[in-house]
C-alpha cells in the first residue's frame, strides 16, 4: 500500500468534504465528528460526485437521489444493495495521508492470501 499526503487538510476536528485525486483516483475525503474518512467519490447509483453531498448520521448522502453510504464501511443504506470503496486514512505529524493499493499491490495481496490458505 502506498500512502499519499493530502495537502491543505489539517486534522483539526472541523467538518469538511473535499475531493482529492491521489494516484489518479477520485476520492471523497470527509471530516465528520472529529474523524476523517476516505471513500470513492463516484456514486454507484448514477455517477454523481459524492463530494458535492453532505453527511448525516454517519453517512455520506449523494445530492442527486439521496442514496447514502456509511462513512466507515462504504456500505449503502438498506435497500440500495450497493457500496462505495473506502480507503484507510492515517494522521502523522499533523498531516493527513490516504492509503491506496496499486494494481500490483492488489495482485501481491491476492498471492499472499493464497499462501496463507496453503499454510492452513
Ligand atoms: S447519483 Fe447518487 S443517488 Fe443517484
Amino acid at each position: 500500500m502506498k500512502w499519499y499526503r493530502v495537502p491543505d487538510v489539517e486534522p483539526n476536528g472541523q467538518p469538511f468534504i473535499k475531493k482529492i485525486k491521489p494516484d489518479g483516483k477520485n476520492i471523497c475525503l470527509v471530516g465528520y465528528e472529529g474523524e476523517i474518512f476516505a471513500l470513492s467519490a463516484r456514486c454507484p447509483h448514477a455517477g454523481e460526485d459524492l463530494s458535492r453531498g453532505w453527511c448525516k448520521e454517519g453517512k455520506l448522502v449523494c445530492p442527486i437521489h439521496r442514496f447514502s453510504y456509511d462513512l466507515e464501511t462504504g456500505r449503502g443504506s438498506t435497500g440500495q444493495n450497493d457500496y462505495v470503496n473506502t480507503f484507510p486514512v492515517k494522521i502523522k505529524n499533523n498531516e493527513v495521508y490516504v492509503g491506496i493499493n496499486s494494481f500490483w499491490g492488489k495482485i501481491k495481496s491476492l498471492f499472499k492470501r493464497e499462501e496463507m490458505d496453503y499454510d492452513d
